[in-house]
């Protein structure tokens, strides 16, 4: 970890020879950590630098190799990734072969017709706008961030599979797409020689939809990696809400984590959930963590973290038997 703001950072000689595991993601040549870093949260313009510098750097220094961001990530959007180009500027750029960097679009970037969803005209100038702001010369790996119902399915993935042949994206990737539309996908591009690298869904204690409607195992049929997107369900299934909400935390700013989650019933099965965790010797996360992990045909899972203590908490995850 960085010791201030001036110090050059150097990382952990020993970052591989720690707790990191790595998994194949598919049936490719990636490994991917079992634990990522996702940018959705505190990697914004919003966000104290430094404390989004730590974050980075810490989970560098113990083998997360991969960064989870998107065009819209923020507060303003796209200030993730302005974040990560200076984060590469300042400290990572001598280690980017060392790093696995994925990137979407598909959501609400910019105005007019042409910033959301799954067109080539937003695909490929989103993009473009994501290299320039993450100053990368290449992502490792390109999602559509949502399946578009009203544009070809063709259009899209023909548009991943031009920005590979671009040389602009390593592998591309679907996250959310549902079940038929995902087939659908898998079948064009493997006959484009572009097979889909991973898919990207929530999957969390609390939501097992990937489970449940298949697409995981189907993940595992078609050679795709998984990636576990809140696997935390944003922090609930952590001691984060057990004594009530904490004004620095995601569930106080009311946008993505509602207080209405924590109804008195769920807020019971938390604290059970605690006790079963510390019977264990394990935190409420840590547990969290290791039931995602042990899904069958998951590749990795991208947890966030506020503060470089939380995270290492996750990590230890790996550590416990
Ligand atoms: N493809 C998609 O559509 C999609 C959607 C959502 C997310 N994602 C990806 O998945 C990544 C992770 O999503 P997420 O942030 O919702 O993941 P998460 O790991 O479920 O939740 C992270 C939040 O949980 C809290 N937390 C984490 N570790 C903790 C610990 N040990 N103790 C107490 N609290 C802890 C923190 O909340 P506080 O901030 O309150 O401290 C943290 O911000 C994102 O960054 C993004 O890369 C993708």
């Amino acid at each position: 970890m960085p010791n201030s703001a001036t110090t050059p950072y150097t990382p952990q000689p020993g970052r591989y020879t720690g707790c990191m595991h790595y998994a194949r993601c598919g049936r490719s040549g990636v490994l991917l950590p079992r634990i990522s870093l996702g940018f959705w949260h505190h990697f914004g313009q919003a966000d104290d630098f430094a404390r989004s510098r730590a974050l980075a750097c810490h989970a560098f220094d113990h083998g997360v190799t991969h960064f989870d961001l998107a065009n819209n990530y923020g507060p303003p959007p796209g200030s993730a990734e302005e974040t990560l180009g200076r984060l590469m500027a300042t400290d990572l750029a001598p280690y980017r072969d060392e790093l696995f960097i994925s990137t979407k679009a598909g959501y609400e970037m910019w105005p007019g017709p042409y910033g959301n969803w799954g067109s080539r005209k937003s695909l490929m100038a989103s993009l473009d706008q994501s290299l320039r702001r993450m100053k990368l010369d290449y992502v490792d790996l390109f999602y559509s961030h949502r399946y578009d119902p009203e544009t070809p399915l063709e259009e899209t993935l023909q548009a991943l599979i031009d920005v590979v042949r671009q040389g602009k994206a390593l592998y591309v990737g679907l996250s959310r797409w549902p079940l038929e539309a995902t087939k659908r996908a898998v079948a064009y591009l493997a006959a484009r020689d572009c097979p889909p690298l991973a898919y990207q869904g929530r999957l969390n204690m609390f939501d097992q939809a990937p489970v449940d409607d298949g697409i995981l195992s189907y993940c595992r049929e078609a050679g795709m990696g998984f990636v576990g997107f809140s696997p935390l369900a944003q922090g609930l299934l952590t001691d984060r809400y057990l004594q009530g909400i904490p004004a620095d935390s995601r569930m106080a700013q009311q946008r993505f984590l509602k207080s209405d989650a924590l109804t008195p019933q769920r807020l019971e099965q938390l604290h059970a959930l605690n006790r079963t965790a510390r019977a264990q010797g394990r935190t409420l996360a840590q547990m969290a963590l290791r039931w995602v992990l042990q899904q069958e045909g998951v590749t990795t899972v991208l947890v966030g973290a506020g503060s470089v203590e939380q995270l290492d908490q996750n990590l230890q995850a790996l550590r416990q038997a």
